[in-house]
């Protein structure tokens, strides 16, 4: 069984020390930056574009999981895989023709990542399961950091991994909100693959311990 991967996500991380953080990142056990990118239309905050995913680019050392939280998505995916994304994540809210979106990605040597909402029912990316490398389940309304886990999310997880199973699909479960030490394991065991933590990891008094920690959660047979 593959460990599962830790995403810090640097929505949380202090922008003024920016180098510093990603410095961090780098020194730490985490596998991937996770990079929240949003347009004031999709979710009801802004926070950062290209030109500042290219800057981080030259100092991370890890992949780059962009989570496009923006509308229109389709228009911006070349501008993001310059800029250094190797997973770019859409959400299926925001694209009239999914599929199409998840080729055009994939077209460019990237890996394609869909999302969902909390209210959004699995079945609305059930037919590009096949298509997919990554699907990021939302368990907090996007737009912030610091929200409380949803717990109904942990249903979704179960389905989500029932249609997996029944598809033969390969792709990476990935979640996002809320993630703390104290639901990492259950999580695990709902069979999610890669942890995204913002505030739990930039927040903490140690990240890099915090990483460790988050890193070190093994499956068991508990729910
Ligand atoms: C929320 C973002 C998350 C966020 C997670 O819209 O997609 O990646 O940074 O933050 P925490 O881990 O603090 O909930
Ligand atoms: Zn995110």
């Amino acid at each position: 069984m593959n460990k599962h991967l830790i995403a810090p996500s640097m929505l949380s991380a202090d922008f003024t020390n920016l180098q510093r953080e990603i410095e961090m990142v780098n020194q730490s056990e985490a596998d991937w930056f996770h990079l929240d990118i949003m347009d004031g239309h999709f979710v009801p905050n802004i926070t950062f574009g290209m030109p500042i995913v290219k800057q981080m680019k030259k100092h991370a050392q890890k992949p780059f999981d962009v989570h496009l939280m923006i509308e229109n998505p389709e228009k911006y995916i070349g501008e993001f895989v310059d800029a250094g994304a190797d997973i770019l994540v859409v959400h299926a809210e925001a694209c009239t023709h999914l599929h199409r979106t998840i080729q055009q990605i994939k077209e460019l040597g990237v890996k394609a990542g869909v999302s969902l909402n909390p209210h959004s029912p699995i079945t609305l990316i059930e037919n590009v399961l096949l298509d997919v490398d990554l699907v990021l389940i939302m368990s907090v309304n996007p737009g912030f950091g610091g929200q409380y886990f949803i717990p109904q999310t942990l249903r979704k997880l179960e389905q989500l991994s029932a249609l997996k199973q029944a598809y033969q699909a390969n792709f990476l479960t990935e979640i996002d909100g809320g993630v703390t030490l104290d639901n990492a394991q259950t999580l695990i065991n709902h069979g999610v693959d890669v942890l995204v933590a913002g505030s739990t990891v930039f927040k903490s008094e140690n990240p890099t311990k915090t990483i460790s920690l988050l890193k070190g959660v093994t499956k068991t047979s508990e729910g």
